[in-house]
């Protein structure tokens, strides 16, 4: 009794909640602990979305809850947000994607396409006032875009997303591996900053 994505499109928290916690539209419910719907401020102005759970939130059912999520949260508190405060954290897909081996990987598409009308129901819910994607998987969802486009393309322009502004930065895991690139990705968070001083 998986909703269709009409269904998903009128739901409250509470039930948007519940079917993302009982959701068998894709293969990767097969290889959860739980699901990870997302996290912070319900009205929060802005929203930043990821890939996808890794090994740790899996366990933990929070979002950026491992290294890239330190990370992502001094990226919040250099942009003076917080985890929680005015900023919501939520991934394209809901549950670990994982290969063979048991190792994280990133969402196939249509795993991502499955899982679209959740995130698309919170962006409507949140109505926040600018998108940040975290790196290529992210962008390349939301915006519908060839998955051979690189990140450094999407940089430095601002997209549009359900009818709000979307700037594209670099994962935060690709910045652990990729220190010298933390300041093209502090310039994504700069426009971002811009943007939301003029669309308020
Ligand atoms: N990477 C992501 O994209 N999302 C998470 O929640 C954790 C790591």
């Amino acid at each position: 009794n998986t909703p269709n994505a009409d269904e998903v499109a009128h739901m409250d928290w509470t039930a948007l909640k519940a079917s993302v916690a009982g959701c068998t539209k894709c293969r990767l419910c097969h290889g959860r602990t739980q699901t990870v719907f997302g996290v912070g401020d319900e009205k929060a102005k802005w929203l930043f979305v990821g890939e996808g759970p890794g090994r740790n939130e899996d366990m933990r059912g929070e979002p950026f809850v491992g290294q890239a999520g330190k990370l992502l949260d001094n990226m919040l508190l250099a942009m003076g947000l917080r985890r929680g405060e005015n900023a919501y954290i939520a991934n394209i897909v809901k549950c670990r994607p994982t290969d063979d081996n048991g190792r994280d990987r990133p969402p196939a598409l249509d795993e991502a396409a499955a899982c679209l009308p959740y995130l698309q129901r919170q962006i409507a819910l949140i109505q926040p006032s600018v998108i940040v994607a975290l790196g290529k998987t992210a962008a390349l969802s939301l915006l519908g875009l060839d998955p051979e486009t690189p990140v450094s393309k999407l940089r430095g322009s601002v997209h549009r997303y359900a009818d709000r502004p979307l700037i594209v930065t670099y994962h935060p895991a690709y910045l652990l591996r990729n220190m010298a690139d933390k300041r093209k990705a502090w310039a994504d968070l700069c426009l971002a900053m811009a943007i939301y001083a003029g669309a308020d």
